[in-house]
């Protein structure tokens, strides 16, 4: 196959839609994948293109036509937008159609004023740069990535409603924002027309907190989906930091989870869930994700991955059954929020 002056061998598999089921997302039209895929480690220039290509091409094979983005993966920032931009050029091109192509703007990405924030300018900005990175005229979700609470909320929204309004993105969602934020942008998303399809917080058996401070509901009342992210706690709720912390892991090679994460509370957490796990049949990894699955208000599990194994293995999370309220109540008590999580 040709496009343009790019070669590619690469033809989706037959079956991609038969692999995992898809989630409408709140009260939208739209579906997405039970898993979605997040570019946020190791996609930047410091691990191998090759790799990421695979394992992107891998992900859209199983039926995850979500990839989520952000201006600031990397590293350097917007690498990963970049690298993703690469294989939609080459490999993807053709299927564009079938991709839900995320990203996130407002944290920031350099010491500049309008390269951090909600202000209008800062994620106009941003989108016009994700675009060209991935060399599209579109995304399909625009998120203002983080509350900003030094810039006023319309402002914000304004800014979401104007890449809708001209075409940038279909859709808009807000991360990281507390439901009472959340809810503010709600409304005024309504009012503008252009409604909230997606909440992005971070959920797994480890950080509760959605649960306690009401997003779950207000995500039902206000007809929002929630994509969660981080669900494996960044790999802390498999069973791979068991034992030891395996060279290449990512508590060995990144910022975000250093290995003082990996404490004998959070060693004897994991091995009770481990054991819970393995009674059922499944691995902890699996568990995990069907877990957060369980709610149907959650509309897709945002996961990561270094391997194309570890996606296989991961996107089986639903083929088991499901949850006796005995095990829940296992899951609560040694699925303490914060563990691991420097909170
Ligand atoms: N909105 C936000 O502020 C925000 C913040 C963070 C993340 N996100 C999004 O969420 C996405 C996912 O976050 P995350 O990567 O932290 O999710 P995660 O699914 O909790 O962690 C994924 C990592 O766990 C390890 N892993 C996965 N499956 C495994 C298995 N079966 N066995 C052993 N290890 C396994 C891999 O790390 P290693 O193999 O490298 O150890 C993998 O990269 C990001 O890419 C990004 O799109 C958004």
């Amino acid at each position: 196959m040709s496009y343009g002056t790019f070669e590619t061998t690469y033809a989706a598999d037959d079956e991609r839609y038969d692999r995992i089921p898809y989630r409408r997302t709140g009260r939208s039209g739209l579906d997405l994948p039970a898993f979605s895929f997040g570019l946020w480690q190791k996609f930047g220039t410091d691990y191998a293109f090759e790799t990421q290509r695979e394992i992107i091409l891998h992900a859209f094979d199983l039926g995850i036509t979500h990839f989520d983005n952000a201006d600031r993966y990397g590293p350097p920032h917007r690498a990963a937008q970049q690298n993703f931009g690469k294989v939609l050029a080459k490999d993807l091109a053709s299927y564009r159609d079938e991709i839900i192509l995320s990203t996130k703007a407002g944290n920031a990405i350099g010491p500049s004023p309008y390269l951090k924030g909600g202000s209008r300018k800062s994620l106009l900005t941003s989108l016009d740069h994700s675009l060209r990175d991935f060399g599209t005229d579109h995304v399909d979700i625009f998120y203002s990535h983080s509350p900003d609470l030094s810039t006023p909320l319309e402002e914000t929204v304004g800014a979401l409603v104007s890449a809708v309004e001209q075409g940038k993105a279909l859709y808009v969602g807000v991360s990281n924002y507390l439901p009472d934020r959340a809810h503010e942008a709600a409304v005024l998303l309504a009012d503008a027309g252009v409604p909230l399809l997606i909440h992005q917080p971070r959920y797994s058996i480890f950080d509760r907190r959605i649960e306690q401070n009401g997003l779950l509901e207000l995500a039902d009342r206000d007809g929002f989906g929630l994509i969660v992210y981080s669900p494996l706690a960044q790999g802390l709720l498999t069973d791979k930091y068991l034992e030891t912390i395996p060279d290449g892991a990512r508590a060995v090679n990144s910022t975000f989870l250093k290995p003082d994460a990996i404490t004998d509370t959070y060693r004897q957490r994991a091995a009770e869930l481990n054991k819970l796990a393995e009674a059922r049949g499944q691995s902890l990894a699996q568990l995990a994700l069907q877990w957060v699955l369980r709610n149907p208000t959650v509309t897709s599990a945002l996961v990561g991955a270094s391997s194309t194994w570890q996606l296989d293995h991961n996107v089986k999370a639903l083929d088991f059954p499901p949850f006796t309220d005995e095990e829940l109540a296992l899951i609560d008590e040694h699925g303490v929020h914060g563990t691991g999580l420097n909170l």
